[in-house]
């Protein structure tokens, strides 16, 4: 570190809404890569707890860094021009100026000891293998861990392939304290008392319990789909419904079956939600990041829409943070959605697509008429969350569309300091006026600067 730099401080990670199981072998083996190679990939099939794992990973090692640790959640950066400008703004407030965004992040990694997790890079992949090769150069007490379905394929990368959990054999009598030999079982568990208090393992539901650890191969994103329907469904129904569902896909696709698991817990999630619900999933997977009730209401509006909001949380599909009181979609389930989306045609995308424009037009014609002045602290605590998908200006402007009104939908949508994560606020954003561009630009100042402590 330079002898004028201040110290970041440790970061602040993304709150775990739910309980976390094991992965205690896991997560030593990841700290012992991150002690040995400088940038790591945790890779795997959607939903097999990579973000869970970089988490608690990033947590542990909090204060092995002097400079701390960023969590920066790629997913709402649909747009690869704001990839390095998304990235700098996670690591901390700093001048801008008028630099290139890459030189910018260079400079704030600059001989920092700082641990920076990327999460979700497989739409980014040759952004971000360009970028952390560029900012790996730049400091060597700089460690990345990436979380990406695919590997970035640079010079250095330690590629490291996240497990699914174990469960129990075919037929294995379980015995006590099985849960703690079965992390697949003990996930399952615990999820399944979340949606059915007094839930319990018995001899008569035993065997049905074990197979539906295993038809499910130790999947966390699909094990907790499952354990959300015993709300309604029996463990016999579970394990019956999730045999005939596998057996149907497994006769039509040639897919792996890890593939298979995932999308057949998510069609047979979808069978059985309402029309409603299945019908506002789709809707929904127009939001790359959450949304409130409120965006919900005015993009995809809809007769049933509080009854499928309230049905699809209660069935897992979506996560609602209850601190913010927003709605999210995990990208897996998100991407199921899309598909649907697709498949009911290019008029019901395009219909989505230009609400969700309009929404967030709306928004950002507000905040630029009211954040200077006494709802400026309103404004400034929403950061990120009622932010747009940063390529949706992007996108708006391709859409069609009043294009004369496009160029203000990116007015203010720039925040100089990204909040720490997925969709919580660091409280110390300032917004800048971007004018439709693609990234920070010098063009409306902010009024103050943070204080150097808050860098
Ligand atoms: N070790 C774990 N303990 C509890 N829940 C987990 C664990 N790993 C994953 N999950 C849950 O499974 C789901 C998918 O995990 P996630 O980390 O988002 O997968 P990925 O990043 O591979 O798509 C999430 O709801 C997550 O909370
Ligand atoms: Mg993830």
């Amino acid at each position: 570190m330079g002898p004028a730099q201040t110290r970041l401080g440790t970061g602040r990670l993304p709150v775990e809404a739910t309980s976390f199981v094991d992965r205690r072998l896991e997560v030593a083996e990841v700290k012992r890569l991150l002690a040995a190679a400088r940038l790591v990939t945790l890779t795997g099939v959607g939903g097999v707890g990579k973000t869970r794992l970089a988490l608690r990973v990033a947590r542990e090692l909090r204060r092995a860094f002097t400079d701390g640790v960023r969590w920066i959640e790629l997913i709402q950066v649909t747009d690869g021009s704001l990839l390095d400008s998304t990235i700098a703004a996670g690591i901390g407030p700093a001048d801008q100026g008028v630099r290139e965004p890459l030189a910018a992040l260079a400079e704030r990694v600059r001989d920092r000891a700082l641990l920076l997790v990327l999460d979700n890079c497989e739409h980014l992949l040759d952004g971000c293998a360009g970028t952390v090769g560029t900012i790996l150069r730049e400091s060597a007490g700089l460690r990345v861990l990436c979380t990406s379905r695919q590997p970035l394929g640079i010079v250095g990368e330690h590629v490291w392939t996240v497990p699914s959990m174990q469960g129990p054999e075919p037929d294995e009598p379980l015995g006590a304290a099985a849960d703690a030999r079965y992390p697949a079982l003990a996930l399952f568990l615990e999820r399944a008392v979340a949606a059915s208090p007094g839930f319990a393992v018995t001899a008569d539901n035993e065997r049905a319990v074990v197979e539906i650890c295993r038809r499910l191969d130790g999947l966390p994103l699909a094990i907790e789909l499952a354990a959300a329907r015993l709300r309604t469904l029996s463990p016999d129904q579970l394990a019956a419904g999730l045999r005939d569902r596998l057996n149907l896909l497994a006769t039509r696709h040639a897919v792996p079956a890890r593939h298979r698991t995932m999308e057949s817990a998510f069609s047979w999630s979808y069978t059985l939600c309402t029309p409603a619900e299945r019908d506002l999933w789709a809707s929904v997977s127009v939001f790359a990041d959450s949304f409130d009730l409120a965006a919900a209401e005015r993009v995809c509006a809809g007769d049933h829409l509080l009854g499928a909001l309230s049905g699809l949380v209660d069935k897992s599909v979506l996560v609602l943070d209850r601190a913010t009181m927003r709605y999210r979609l995990l990208e897996p389930v998100r991407q199921f959605g899309c598909g649907r989306l697709r498949a009911a045609g290019r008029d019901r995308v395009l219909a989505l697509r230009s609400a969700h424009r309009d929404w967030y037009l709306a928004l950002a014609e507000r905040f630029a008429a009211e954040w200077f002045g006494p709802c400026e602290l309103e404004w400034i605590e929403r950061p990120g969350r009622s932010r747009p998908a940063s390529g949706s200006r992007a996108r708006c402007r391709r859409s069609g569309g009043p294009a004369a009104r496009c160029p203000r939908a990116g007015t203010g949508w720039s925040a100089r300091s990204r909040p720490a994560g997925p969709h919580g606020g660091n409280g110390c954003a300032r917004w800048t006026r971007t004018g439709g561009s693609s990234g920070p630009r010098a063009g409306c100042r902010p009024r103050s600067s943070p204080p150097a402590n808050a860098r």
